[in-house]
């Protein structure tokens, strides 16, 4: 990737990496600092650290951290042209003419505009005289001409290759196609053919926040199996990524958003006038769906089918969501199967009812628990007291866990007293276990053995922490370069990801050229980058002399020249035996 180094310079002295960053975090000023609550992991107390200063940014909880390219990059799920394009863009830089590589956002763009026009053949052939039954069974569902156009519902046709050949004279290759998933491949005696991958379903386009169509799903319009087909992971979209309907309901949802299960659902509440509900895509409710959501609403209301699968996918939802500050409510669907059939059924005052009913996260678990146990039995209702008494003990508020103890002890007609009591030994066992595992997390934290960074770091603590110096010190002592240059080389380290950085480093140090972080980031990737900002935050606590270099050197030369030792090939049969009684005894 060779765009100059002054294009960077000028980009990163235009750029305010302040702005870029706001949209996705909350940040307060902190001295010359600014923090928020991290995008890139869940937590509640605010680790992320905006340092404008040097344009780059930190998280203390997951050790995420780079320039502002490299932000924009993870955020938006770039790579790194894309996201150097698109900042250039905001403060309207031109990219210089040539001396990147962009074929992969060519690609991407090449995708979605293939997903555009399948979208709106989909839509067109909705309404064509062969496809009545599809549009009957969409309006036999209730849905009105309006929803349709909104949503921009379509249907595949019962062809081999309607789509395909229409794409094709709209300009689109076959390999394009393929890459968008729309079209797939077969190869029968050496003869390659393509058809369409969509048939006789309709269709639903997933739009994302920018408007983009990422993706579809086919539903059937019978009972056959299966019952959806969707598009399988893309160069522009990833299962589990993204959330259906988010593109309408993200504005004016009054903080607050309905989760369902379907599609279906989703698009009925929204023809209802919830224009707020939202559909997870099939998988179950993964960590970044859940950030999303909390990035658009403070309150999320799941409203999952009233059957086994989706009080289970309730419970896990809960878990997931219950790690981002969002407020969590659920919804029990009495008196129907899913939002649609309640609404077909009870319409929407109903719906709004249960809405406003709908129980927060304890006061569901409770009820689930409750469900469980013969309440008319001293046992059942011992051992259910004993459960609540377990969900309580997780409520960080004294006044919730009296509010919910003095409801169960009318239910129940036992003393408060007994119950509070249950739920506080409860509670100190739990934050007792809490501390203990944060104190073993911690643990292996300074042992490095659970460095997501640098998957070689237990094996080799003590090489890489010379390692780790030794790239710190540089880093903050370029000078220092020409004194060590002819002592040490990439090669001599240990661990491949240090290896690659001191590499990228180095190579610029020979030509003389700037290590500034935004400097380094078309090299480094995400990760890379993560260790180069941690890298620069030690290099103030570090005694940063010529000395403490040498003695890295001297370490990591070591530590080679045991692996070198240890590696068995290199041993006689002999020493090999030797080496292991050693071991072992
Ligand atoms: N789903 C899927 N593949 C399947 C079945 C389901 O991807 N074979 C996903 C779809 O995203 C679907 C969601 O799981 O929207 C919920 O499934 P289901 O309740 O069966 O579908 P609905 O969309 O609610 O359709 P309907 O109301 O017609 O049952
Ligand atoms: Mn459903």
């Amino acid at each position: 990737m060779a765009v100059s180094d002054e294009f960077l310079q000028e980009l990163r002295a235009r750029i305010n990496i302040e702005s870029v960053v706001s949209p996705y975090v909350n940040l307060k000023k902190h001295g010359s600092v600014l923090t928020g609550l991290c995008p890139f992991h869940n937590e509640k107390t605010p680790s992320f650290t905006v340092y404008p200063e040097s344009s780059s940014f930190y998280c203390f909880g997951c050790g995420v951290g780079g320039d502002v390219i490299t932000f924009v990059r993870r955020i938006e799920n770039l790579d790194y042209v894309e996201a150097l394009k698109s900042l250039a863009q905001r403060i309207g830089m031109q990219m210089p003419e040539d001396g990147y590589d962009d074929t992969l956002m060519k690609r991407r763009l090449r995708i979605l505009s293939a997903n555009r026009a399948a979208a709106k053949f989909f839509h067109e052939a909705l309404f064509a005289a062969e496809s009545k039954p599809a549009l009957d069974y969409l309006l036999n569902r209730g849905l009105t001409i309006a929803t349709i156009k909104h949503f921009g519902l379509g249907f595949a046709p019962d062809s081999w290759s309607k789509l395909c050949s229409k794409l094709r004279e709209d300009g689109f290759s076959f390999q394009e196609l393929v890459e968008a998933n729309l079209v797939s491949r077969s190869k029968k005696n050496n003869n390659e053919s393509y058809y369409d991958r969509f048939r006789k379903r309709i269709m639903v386009p997933i739009i994302d926040l920018r408007g983009n169509v990422v993706a579809f799903g086919g539903r059937v319009l019978d009972d056959s199996k299966p019952k959806y087909i969707n598009t399988s992971d893309t160069l522009v979209y990833k299962k589990g990524r993204d959330i259906f309907a988010l593109n309408f309901a993200k504005n004016g949802n009054e903080g607050s958003l309905i989760l369902t299960e379907g599609y279906m659902d989703t698009i009925a509440l929204h023809q209802a006038g919830f224009k707020n509900a939202v559909a997870g895509l099939g998988t179950a409710l993964t960590r970044e769906q859940a950030q999303l959501l909390s990035r658009y609403a403070k309150e999320v209301i799941i409203c999952y089918d009233n059957d086994e699968a989706g009080r289970e996918a309730t419970a896990k939802a809960l878990n997931v969501l219950g790690q981002t500050d969002l407020k969590l409510r659920v919804l029990q669907l009495r008196g129907g199967k899913d939002p649609d059939d309640i609404i077909k059924k009870h319409g929407r005052e109903r719906f709004k009812n249960l809405l406003d009913g709908a129980a927060n996260d304890i006061e569901f678990k409770i009820l689930e628990e409750r469900q469980k146990h013969d309440l008319n039995t001293p046992n059942g209702k011992l051992d259910f007291l004993k459960a609540a008494a377990n969900i309580l003990a997780e409520l960080d508020g004294a006044i919730e866990r009296d509010i919910y103890a003095s409801k169960l002890s009318e239910e129940l007609s036992v003393g408060k007293d007994s119950i509070m009591q249950q739920v506080m030994e409860n509670r100190k066992k739990l934050l007792n276990y809490k501390r203990k595992s944060r104190l073993k997390g911690l643990e292996r934290k300074s042992l490095g053995i659970s460095d997501k960074l640098n998957p070689e770091f237990g094996r080799n603590v003590r090489a890489v922490k010379a390692e780790e110096t030794l790239i710190s010190s540089l880093m903050n002592n370029p000078d220092f370069y020409g004194k060590i240059c002819d002592k040490i080389s990439a090669d001599d380290f240990i661990t491949e990801t240090n290896r690659h950085i001191f590499k990228v480093i180095t190579f610029r140090l020979a030509e003389n050229k700037d290590i500034d972080t935004n400097l380094l980031s078309s090299e480094l990737n995400n990760d890379e980058m993560s260790k180069v900002i941690r890298f620069r935050l030690r290099s103030n606590e570090l005694i940063n002399t010529l000395r403490e270099c040498e003695d890295c050197i001297k370490v990591i030369i070591e530590e080679k020249n045991k692996q070198k030792d240890l590696n068995p090939a290199s041993l006689s049969d002999e020493e090999f035996l030797d080496l292991f009684k050693q071991k072992n005894t």
